[in-house]
């Protein structure tokens, strides 16, 4: 797609309603709050469904045109001057992980809301349609498998990506998404034809340590790190603690535990920069019968092996799988492992990230360019669509934790800064 510069004004004098945003922050916050300030909405929940419902309330209120797909994305439209031009997508996700923040995802969602409401408010009508979008289950932490509604849009989500993700009380994604008419056969029905999309923007927080260390308020970013994610089910025999003499067991959880301290060995021999900043992570185990009085018999990890560079990534989980196969020879017990998600590192728009630059200059802001180690629904969208994406700073780096925290003024100047962009952007013609 070409751009060409509109003659339209682009104006530094309309500005997001600070209090606003905040207001509306904390409301979606207050959706699932549990102790310590944690917030917990899980995808399909009934805390995700409400904070989805408070966002729709909100559209209906500014008279967006509200579109939800068979997923539960939601999608508010602004219309532009050419109502017929594809939309300009501002937006991220409402999902939360197990006792996560307040602002992963959240802080997204609703300056990409009080972007549009102040366009609407101020009568600032842009070239193109603009769209609050709201994607349904980005985060992995019930199923282990992440970017679920965007990828869905992208038309990214594949059969045999399905087959082993399932919640801790052994619901299938794949019955969810049944229920809601999605099949195997017609996975690919709810991708969005890309000629109706411009451009997909997302703002984030970092959810990790460089802007704070770096003293800068912006991050724009450059790519986004991508998954290979399995589960590895060790299983050896349940019997006697009291019984079983040692050299006679078939321990599925010690197993299990030479493996996690494998992950991490391995990892570490790639973790630098030079060799490709890999990082891998068992965040999840379950044990059976796990009990103070029997031998583990069966024990089930999750892996997740995360890097910028594809082949690093690929080399790493090679080693990891070589290992886990010389772990059962010699302890002679079975390991099966099941993928859940194998995919490659997405770069970000180069145009986009030139222009959001701009952006931070004409306001006189300091910026980084990044990129990210987390996942991001800009990962699936900029498979369909040019893609960009702005960091705010994370305390102390933290995320995915209830210490999770970003100062207000830096949200508000990431909210201000969604709604330059959006405004140049969508004030270009193509
Ligand atoms: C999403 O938050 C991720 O796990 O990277
Ligand atoms: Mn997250
Ligand atoms: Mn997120």
């Amino acid at each position: 797609m070409r751009f060409v510069k509109s003659e339209r004004p682009h104006s530094h004098d309309i500005a997001i309603n600070k209090r606003r945003l905040l207001r509306d922050l904390n409301a979606v916050s207050r959706i699932g709050i549990g102790n310590h300030g944690s917030v917990t909405r899980l995808v399909f929940s009934i805390k995700e469904l409400r904070s989805r419902q408070f966002l729709i309330h909100q559209m209906r209120q500014i008279g967006l045109q509200i579109h939800i797909d068979r997923i539960g994305n939601i999608f508010g439209k602004l219309d532009g001057h050419n109502a017929k031009t594809p939309a300009l997508l501002v937006g991220s996700h409402l999902d939360t992980v197990l006792h996560g923040g307040k602002f992963d995802g959240t802080m997204g969602v609703i300056a990409a809301l009080e972007a549009v409401r102040t366009l609407r408010e101020q009568k600032f009508t842009l070239e193109s349609p603009v769209e609050v979008v709201c994607f349904v289950g980005e985060e992995s932490s019930r199923f282990g498998y992440s970017t679920l509604g965007s990828s869905l849009v992208a038309g990214e989500v594949h059969a045999k990506d399905l087959a082993y993700a399932a919640d801790a009380q052994g619901t299938k994604l794949a019955d969810i998404l049944a229920s809601m008419g999605i099949y195997r056969n017609n996975l690919r029905s709810m991708r969005r034809d890309p000629s109706t999309m411009k451009a997909y923007l997302e703002l984030h927080i970092e959810q990790g340590p460089i802007l704070e260390a770096k003293k800068k308020p912006i991050g724009i970013v450059t790519s986004i790190a991508a998954p290979t994610r399995f589960r590895v089910v060790f299983t050896g025999q349940a019997d006697h603690s009291g019984t079983t003499p040692m050299e006679m067991r078939k321990d599925a959880l010690v197993a299990a535990s030479e493996l996690i301290v494998a992950v991490e060995e391995i990892c570490r021999r790639y973790s630098h920069m030079a060799k490709g900043r890999v990082v891998g992570t068992v965040g999840a185990m379950k044990i059976e019968p796990g009990v103070i009085n029997a031998i583990p018999g069966k024990a089930e990890l999750s892996v997740d092996i995360r890097s910028i560079t594809a082949d690093a990534k690929r080399r790493v989980a090679r080693l990891v799988h070589a290992r886990i196969r010389e772990i059962a020879r010699r302890r002679k017990i079975r390991a099966e492992t099941l993928p859940l998600r194998e995919e490659d590192p997405v770069p970000l728009d180069r145009r986009l990230i030139r222009l959001l630059q701009e952006c931070c200059e004409s306001r006189n802001i300091a910026y980084e360019i990044m990129p990210s180690g987390a996942g991001h629904d800009a990962m699936q969208m900029a498979k369909v669509t040019p893609a960009a994406m702005l960091f705010i700073p994370s305390r102390r780096g933290i995320s995915h934790s209830p210490l999770e925290w970003s100062e207000p003024e830096d949200i508000c100047l990431g909210a201000q800064l969604l709604l330059d962009s959006i405004i140049r952007i969508g004030n270009e013609t193509t």
